[in-house]
């Protein structure tokens, strides 16, 4: 049975905690329930009624009997103890120590023989796995807050590499006075920027876009989507007419207004629309669910019903279609790129996708290479597409931040108070003032993102940073500043946490995309470092096969206990990209390593 449809969700049995006192033995064991619930939150979740967070399938437990016994289980479990987590479902509770992880959790795990959506499927229809993306299975998912950051961070670096010369709006206020990377004064005001999917990330490209000052223009195929980023404030306006929406949008552009329009049809057809009116946007890209081809991708050569009935009907038939229509999604995004738009891939495998159609379908190229787009795309016949053509945003835009241990850190107040957050955000603006652009961030958060659940703050620190702020967090706790316990985690897309040869680790300096040993030790090293609970993942982000990945939450309840815990995690974490990246040969992470003593070298002098 397909572990997707079940009871449903209900909202009064699975209502977040808040306030300060214990369900739980422990404010770490508590705040593993908080943020399990919060990630389920109908505010927060994508569609909780399937246990899904975000990201096409990602849950936060594998069905709703296991979501029960992991809230029993955490209620009685003491505080040296360890509750094991197996894709979503709770298998045991073992003794281990106060520092250790309070719960272990293992998502979506094949050996690599095995690792493809077929052979998932099977299990998961047999209720033996689910797919935990990121955040959504290692519960530290925060709503679209979590994204926005670090889509408004990709297009502001967007904009200081290839718009810097753009004058920026006299009209802008404060908030816009100053670039949020330190490389450069780009706009995208008087830009149009296309994409596709408003998803659970995909949602926050509009914001994002806006906020520095562009014009958005995106597809989306479902209107319940579309509706709910116009009543959250993400989106401004949607069309369903595609000439209409391209309209606005050229309007906009030309008169240097920042604002988001949703058009309700695929991004195909989108993009052969664009091609027809002989119309170049200035950035291009696409975040929809193309990871994950059965469930998170339509093909344009159907409606949603079609679709939904077909995937039920005849998954073969259904795949076929989707491979088909993200091969032309890709030609059509080459072709406008062949014409001068700047694009990329925005980290959910679209390019692979039409790579693998490609060699099933219409290539002479030998099966052999067939499952290693990273080895095989360098191998591709002459005359064919070259669907890697356009780079993927880490190489483009991200990696100078990930060597210097930078990352997405967020935190969530248990209280469930907005204003923990708030005197957090103070505190953070007063800690970093030389950081510009982290105070720009800050100030654009409070003012244009509604919390969604547990209120909830992300902003990227690097490697030095993360540590100070945990302990002046406890320290929060610790003196009653705030209310309750804060939480504190992070992206599993951070800078040593992630194996993802077509995202995170694309085209590393030294060719080691593929390797995925630093994951596993970035795991093991939060484990024994006394994070709160510790996660490894298979497939976020890019689907089965494509990426390995670790997560880890480390809460500050004003204890010593975990300001030790907090000083050794928030150290060890953010290092371990350092070192990763100082290994692959990045000047600035060997830098950063000697700066900030995680420099092997030096230690064995
Ligand atoms: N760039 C990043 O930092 C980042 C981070 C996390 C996830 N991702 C990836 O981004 C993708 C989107 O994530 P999400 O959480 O928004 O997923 P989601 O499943 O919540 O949303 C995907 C959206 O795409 C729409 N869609 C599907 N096919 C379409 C088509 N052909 N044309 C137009 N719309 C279509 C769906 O209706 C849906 O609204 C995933 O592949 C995810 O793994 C990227």
């Amino acid at each position: 049975m397909s572990t997707l449809t079940q009871a449903g969700y209900n909202s009064i049995k699975y209502k977040t905690p808040t306030g300060n006192q214990l369900n739980c033995k422990g404010w770490i064991q508590e705040a593993a329930l908080r943020m399990l619930l919060n990630n389920l939150n109908p505010e927060v979740a994508e569609r909780p009624d399937d246990l899904i967070v975000y990201g096409g399938r990602g849950k936060a437990a594998r069905n709703f009997e296991a979501l029960d016994n992991i809230i029993k289980a955490l209620k009685v479990l003491e505080n040296d103890e360890s509750l094991l987590i197996q894709s979503g479902k709770p298998v045991g509770i073992l003794k281990t120590h106060k520092d250790a992880p309070r719960v272990l959790i293992s998502n979506s795990q094949l050996v690599p023989n095995w690792a493809n959506w077929q052979h998932f499927d099977e299990l998961e229809k047999k209720g033996l796995m689910m797919y935990g993306q990121m955040t959504a299975g290692s519960w530290i998912y925060i709503g679209s807050q979590g994204i926005v950051q670090g889509t408004y961070e990709t297009y502001s670096a967007i904009a200081n590499k290839h718009f810097s010369s753009n004058v920026k709006s006299q009209s802008s206020n404060d908030l816009f006075a100053t670039p949020f990377t330190s490389q450069g004064q780009g706009t995208l005001k008087g830009t149009l920027n296309v994409t596709a999917g408003l998803g659970g990330m995909g949602g926050a490209q509009p914001l994002a876009i806006t906020m520095n000052e562009g014009v958005a223009l995106i597809a989306e195929v479902e209107q319940w989507r579309i509706q709910k980023r116009i009543e959250t404030k993400y989106l401004d306006l949607w069309f369903e007419n595609i000439d209409e929406a391209i309209d606005r949008a050229l309007e906009a552009k030309q008169n240097g207004e920042a604002i988001s329009i949703g058009v309700l049809t695929n991004a195909v057809c989108l993009l052969e629309r664009l091609i027809e009116r002989k119309i170049v946007p200035d950035t291009l890209t696409d975040q929809t669910s193309a990871h994950d081809p059965l469930v998170g991708y339509v093909p344009h050569t159907m409606n949603n019903t079609q679709a939904s009935l077909m995937r039920e009907e005849n998954p073969q038939q259904y795949l076929e279609l989707a491979y088909q229509s993200m091969y032309r999604h890709v030609e059509l995004m080459v072709e406008l790129q062949s014409r001068g738009a700047i694009t990329f891939d925005y980290g959910n495998n679209l390019r692979a996708r039409a790579h693998e159609y490609q060699q099933r379908n219409l290539s002479n190229v030998k099966s052999e290479t067939s499952n290693n787009s990273h080895v095989s795309r360098f191998t591709s016949h002459d005359s064919q597409l070259d669907c890697f053509s356009f780079p993927g945003f880490v190489p483009a835009y991200i990696r100078p931040l990930f060597c210097e241990g930078k990352g997405p850190f967020r935190w969530a107040a248990l209280s469930g108070d907005p204003n923990d957050i708030y005197i957090t955000d103070k505190l953070i603006a007063n800690m970093f003032p030389e950081n510009e652009g982290l105070q720009r961030w800050l100030r654009l958060a409070k003012t244009r993102i509604a919390f969604q659940g547990l209120p909830a703050r992300i902003c990227w620190l690097g490697q030095g940073e993360r540590e100070q702020a945990g302990l002046a967090f406890n320290e929060l706790v610790r003196n009653g500043t705030i209310s309750a316990p804060i939480v504190i985690g992070r992206d599993h897309l951070d800078t040593g946490s992630v194996a993802s040869p077509n995202r995170e680790t694309e085209s590393m300096l030294d060719g080691s995309d593929a390797v995925a040993d630093w994951p596993i030790l970035n795991a093991l090293v939060n484990t024994a470092g006394g994070a709160s609970w510790v996660s490894l993942h298979h497939g976020g982000g890019v689907g089965m096969g494509y990426s390995i990945h670790a997560g880890m939450v480390i809460v500050a309840d004003g204890t010593d206990d975990a300001e030790q815990r907090l000083k050794r995690v928030l150290r060890n974490d953010p290092g371990m990209g350092v070192i990763r990246h100082a290994d692959a040969g990045y000047t600035e992470a060997q830098e950063a390593a000697k700066a900030n003593d995680l420099n092997l070298t030096d230690r064995l002098k």
